[in-house]
């Protein structure tokens, strides 16, 4: 089969790495890629925002699916535009991706389904949400309700940042996406990722993650894309994956279905570990970035036909998903002045000779200017490993990070503190 691969991030390497082992592709393409998926897949131009653009180069080049890595094509509907075209895509319609485009679509579903999740207002003006707001103490949390790329969510501590940050969103500092502002209850505990593949009536569980979002060490300064993640998550026991199942996931694709806009894609629940069981706190309708690089490192199976099967409505027929029982673990090398303002266009040599069964750089922010590999975004590497720990693979990881010659980079040095931690006590 022929794939058409929509992306250019740490996340699609990881994907066109994993779906290029398949033997059942003939050619996959990638648009607009990066030197890493440069290696998997063949780079083509299209605009992801032109969804006629897509479809007739899908039509021209026999395309048998299309994977959509990031969640903006989903929210502005390229699902829609290619299935109307009879072209099978991984990756939900514009409606249920709404569980990642509208935080106020999630919430009055979870409402409607019975879901664990924190207690919330949706407000559409700043005297309601200023009316609204005492109801809920200190810390608060207050999110705008559209795409704004991981900096919506402001957790104020006091009653004047709180009125601050309400100012901010309505006088329009986050865009369309501050036009709703949804209020909710503060939340603790633990957070973890799981993530499950659905075609809209099966599910397969697909592994849990724990991500790093703050960029700094100790888990300190301004929240990030995520400079690290690793998998499994172990907190997440076995038991309370099946509670996720049983409590927030299936009653999500089943309430979905049931109200005529089927889901079909993966669904990335962010969950907190409360002392009540775990709580959804949001949704993604994509792969998350960089939980995909340690997720396809520990899959074992043909993703392809994994993918396809999402889209063609088959799941029923696949049996349940292969992670290796290996710990895998990614550190990302991000540009200096991430991520504010990342300093492009420096440098990179050394990562050839990361080699070996353990490790894998996958290629996040990175182009290539006159035969030299340079810095072309914030995140820039993700230099990934698996060992038989999590202490293990961190080990591995940063000793393949330090052999990299990268100067205007930077990176966290703690990435899997938590489980690093845990592993030590439980050996002690
Ligand atoms: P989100 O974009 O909704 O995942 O929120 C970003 C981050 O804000 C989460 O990873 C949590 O750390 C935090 N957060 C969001 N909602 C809550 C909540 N209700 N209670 C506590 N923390 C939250
Ligand atoms: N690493 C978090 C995300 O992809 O949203």
């Amino acid at each position: 089969m022929n794939i058409l691969l929509l992306g250019s991030g740490g996340r699609e390497h990881a994907l066109a790495w994993k779906l290029a082992q398949s033997p059942r592709v003939d050619v996959l393409y990638a648009a607009p890629g990066n030197p890493g998926i440069a290696q998997s897949a063949t780079i083509v131009t299209l605009d992801a925002t032109d969804h006629d653009a897509v479809a007739a180069f899908c039509t021209e080049k026999g395309i048998d699916l299309v994977v959509v890595g990031p969640e903006a094509p989903l929210v502005d509907g390229l699902g829609n535009s290619l299935r109307a075209k009879g072209i099978a895509v991984f990756g939900p319609d514009k409606a249920p991706a709404q569980l990642e485009g509208s935080k106020g679509f999630t919430k009055d579903l979870c409402a409607r389904a019975n879901i664990p999740t924190a207690g919330y207002v949706r407000t559409t003006s700043l005297e309601q949400a200023r009316a609204e707001i005492a109801k809920f103490g200190l810390p608060v949390v207050i999110k705008a309700d559209g795409l704004a790329a991981g900096k919506g969510v402001i957790i104020p501590t006091t009653a004047e940042e709180a009125d601050a940050a309400l100012m901010d969103m309505y006088g329009g500092g986050f865009g369309a996406a501050g036009a709703e502002v949804v209020l909710e209850e503060f939340m603790t505990g633990e957070e973890a990722s799981f993530f499950a593949l659905t075609d809209g009536k099966d599910i397969l569980a697909f592994g849990s993650a724990q991500d790093h979002k703050r960029v700094g060490d100790g888990d300190t300064g301004p929240n990030t894309g995520g400079m690290g993640a690793y998998s499994p998550a172990r907190v997440l026991t076995a038991e309370l994956q099946a509670q996720v199942m049983e409590r927030i996931i299936r009653p999500t694709v089943d309430t979905l279905a049931a109200e005529g806009i089927p889901y079909s894609g993966v669904l990335f629940a962010g969950l907190m570990l409360t002392d009540e069981g775990p709580k959804l706190i949001e949704y993604n309708a994509r792969f998350g970035d960089p939980e995909c690089q340690v997720l396809m490192t520990r899959f074992q199976g043909d993703l392809a036909e994994l993918l396809l099967a999402v889209a063609n409505g088959t799941l029923a027929d696949y049996g349940p998903v292969k992670l290796s029982d290996e710990c895998a673990l990614t550190v990302v090398m991000a540009a200096k002045g991430y991520p504010a303002t990342p300093e492009k266009g420096g440098a990179i040599d050394g990562i050839d000779a990361v080699s070996g069964d353990h490790l894998k750089v996958f290629h996040a922010g990175t182009a290539e200017k006159d035969g030299q590999l340079v810095a072309n975004g914030g995140r820039v590497l993700n230099v990934t490993a698996t060992g038989s720990s999590i202490a293990e693979a961190q080990g591995r990881a940063y000793a393949a990070v330090d052999g990299i010659a990268f100067p205007t980079g930077f990176c966290r040095r703690d990435i899997g503190w938590r489980e690093v931690a845990r592993e030590a006590a439980a050996a002690s």
